[in-house]
């Protein structure tokens, strides 16, 4: 039997790939300090060490019996890490440098990475491609480039194995026995749970209604975060020593800002509280990935859609 070493494990993402990582069989390891996830997030049958990516000592002792990485540990906060730049580079960057030191020590190869749209920076060509010109525009984006590249030097000369994935905007939530795995962020800064939190007293904000878009409002795209933890387990089967990949994960389509508290609005069976302000600087119109290489690679598409995203989203708010 296959034991994977999930580090992050007790976060959004990473606890909904334990529970299916467990589902399908794997035995599992999870390394999480707890700095933005929740111990209460790792499934059952997982065994636990609380511990960061930075202590070589624990990461040597969660490695025990692994053959195999997926590593979802990082901050990811756009505005802290423009604040705090220093703590990105030490955490996302210095992290997965001792990760993968003890990984090469440990003569363990294989590895599957959290990468970001955050890499591409802006875009005018859409959808993006994998080809298209790294060019992060905060701190955290640079963070995730230069794991990228680490991995990339590691596969040529330690003859790695390993895959990035870029996810564009994740949403959506996973039953399992014990309750819902669900993003659970401190602030929250993605879309949909703020949509799905609105009140009348704190209305969401729709930044800008005047973009070159079909309703004005920008776009981006959205991945059900159970459809995404599936392309980490394909990605595992899918490694090849002395390569390094990145694939793009979306829906490849992409929802408006208005489509999504539409919709919203649809499944919670009341009108969404939103006022229209100004459009917030720094926002492209439009980010929407290719995924024709994570079709061709990992036999990978969506197989959920936007309103089965704010369902489950909905669901898991309003069971806690
Ligand atoms: N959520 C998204 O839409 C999205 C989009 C693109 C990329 N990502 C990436 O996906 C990954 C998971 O994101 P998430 O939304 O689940 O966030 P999250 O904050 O819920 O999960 C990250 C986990 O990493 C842990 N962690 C952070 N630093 C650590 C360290 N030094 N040692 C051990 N554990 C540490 C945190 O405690 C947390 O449990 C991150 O790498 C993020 O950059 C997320």
């Amino acid at each position: 039997m296959s034991r994977v070493l999930v580090t992050g494990g007790a976060g959004y993402i990473g606890g909904t790939t334990v529970a299916l990582l467990l589902q399908r069989g794997f035995e599992v390891t999870v390394l999480d300090d707890c700095s933005t996830g929740h111990a209460d997030s790792v499934p059952a049958g997982a065994t636990f060490y609380q511990g960061s990516i930075l202590d070589g000592d624990v990461v040597r002792k969660a490695l025990a019996g692994c053959d195999a990485v997926i590593h979802f540990a990082a901050k990811s906060l756009v505005g802290e890490s423009v604040e705090k730049p220093d703590l990105y580079r030490n955490n996302n960057i210095g992290g997965s440098q001792v990760l993968f030191d003890e990984m090469d020590g440990a003569g363990i190869s294989r590895i599957v990475v959290s990468s970001s749209a955050a890499t591409y920076g802006d875009s005018k060509v859409q959808p993006i491609l994998e080809t298209h010109k790294a060019h992060p525009t905060n701190p955290y984006g640079e963070t995730k480039l230069a794991v990228d590249n680490l991995l990339t030097d590691l596969c040529a000369e330690e003859n790695f194995a390993a895959i990035s994935l870029r996810y564009f905007n994740v949403a959506g939530a996973m039953k399992i026995d014990s309750g819902w795995l669900t993003e659970r962020h401190n602030p929250e800064t993605h879309l949909i749970p703020n949509v799905l939190k609105a009140t009348a007293d704190k209305p969401l904000k729709i930044f800008g209604t005047d973009w070159d878009t079909k309703d004005g409002t920008c776009i981006r795209d959205y991945v059900h975060v159970v459809d995404l933890a599936d392309a980490h387990l394909r990605a595992l089967d899918a490694l090849k020593a002395g390569a390094h990949e990145i694939i793009n994960l979306g829906s490849g389509g992409g929802y408006s800002v208005r489509e999504v508290v539409t919709t919203s609005s649809k499944v919670v069976g009341y009108e969404i509280p939103a006022v229209e302000v100004d459009r917030r600087a720094g926002d492209p119109a439009v980010l929407i990935a290719s995924i024709e290489k994570a079709k061709s690679m990992l036999g990978w598409e969506p197989t959920r859609d936007l309103e089965s995203m704010i369902s489950d989203a909905y669901q898991s708010l309003t069971a806690v």
